[in-house]
């Protein structure tokens, strides 16, 4: 039986996405940018099956949001039930956009098993309506999403400035509250959302041109705060959304002290305790071993600038 397999690596988000549009189709209300990493990458098969299944690292899952986008995506293609079995060689559901290279992957074994005969972009549309951070990891290097199609562009490929990411690791547990439902609190409560929503054009433009020039320090100033931005927003919706540990927190201060030491590095949080150091490629073994030994660190995982989401032989 055809068996169609794809790989996709997950993303950080150097300016994030933290809220949605009133709209349907699963929109960001900001422009938002990433890079996708290596090292770090979800593997995804499908073939036809009597019904849908869908098996999570050796485990059989019912995933409801999983569910509802295929159900979306069979309203426009004829796409027949489906045995689909992915793994993730990192934790999944963690705060290390497992949704992202998930959704990626899994429209690039959907549009190349089934014959939709989609380019990047279209494959990029339909992963954002599993997750939005999804449609950014179908292309490598630097990527955009943005208004007003809100499908990926490619900002720069990897080879532009090959950046460091070392991820630290502090907990392997799956986040308390998902991203949807925190979003959707923030937006509804957080008395900053107006604020984060009107500053973030201006967040974006000064990391997109950061980037252009290959300027560290500024694309870290512009990163680490709109990171924090993002944070405050969570800490002020009610019930709050905490997503940082003693760990995270002793990470920041592990970046902020190698700055200070003249090490080119920055961090990135999403909604889970871990902790993503970028950095230049001379800093990357100095970041990467102050941060194994700093408290409460389980694992350190070093990537460099990771390619788009493909199809690989089965
Ligand atoms: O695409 P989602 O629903 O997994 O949300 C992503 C949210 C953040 O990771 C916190 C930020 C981002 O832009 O990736």
């Amino acid at each position: 039986m055809a068996v169609t397999t794809a790989v996709a690596h997950p993303n950080v988000a150097l300016v994030k996405y933290w809220g949605k549009q009133d709209k349907a189709g699963n929109l960001p209300a900001t422009p938002n940018l990433s890079i996708t990493l290596s090292t770090l990458s979800t593997q995804t098969s499908v073939r036809e099956s009597a019904h849908d299944q869908l098996v999570l690292n050796d485990h059989e899952q019912q995933d409801l949001k999983v569910a509802a986008w295929l159900r979306q995506l069979r309203e426009s293609y004829d796409i027949p039930p489906l045995h689909i079995e992915t793994n993730n060689n990192f934790p999944t559901g963690a705060g290390l956009a497992s949704s992202a290279s998930g959704f990626a992957a899994l429209i690039t074994a959907i549009n190349e098993h089934c014959a939709l005969g989609h380019n990047p972009a279209l494959c990029s549309d339909l992963a954002r309506r599993g997750s939005a951070s999804a449609a950014r990891s179908i292309y490598g290097g630097f990527v955009a999403l943005v208004p007003p199609q809100w499908q990926a562009q490619k900002l720069a490929p990897a080879e532009h400035w090959p950046l460091r990411v070392v991820v630290a690791v502090t907990s392997h547990l799956p986040k308390a509250v998902g991203s949807t439902e925190g979003m959707q609190r923030s937006r509804d409560t957080s008395a900053y959302y107006p604020a984060w929503v009107s500053g973030s054009g201006q967040d974006f433009e000064a990391a997109a041109s950061a980037i252009e020039a290959r300027n560290f320090q500024r694309l870290a100033e512009v990163s680490e705060l709109n990171c924090l931005k993002m944070h405050s927003l969570m800490l002020t919706s009610v019930p709050t959304l905490s997503y940082w540990t003693p760990a995270t927190l002793a990470c920041m201060e592990t970046v902020r002290e190698l700055r200070r030491q003249g090490e080119g590095v920055f961090f990135s949080i999403d909604a889970g305790p871990q902790v993503k150091a970028i950095c230049l490629p001379e800093s990357q073994l100095q970041v990467a071993e102050q941060l194994r030994e700093t408290p409460g660190v389980v694992e350190v995982i070093s990537c460099e600038l990771g390619e788009g989401a493909r199809i690989v032989p089965s």
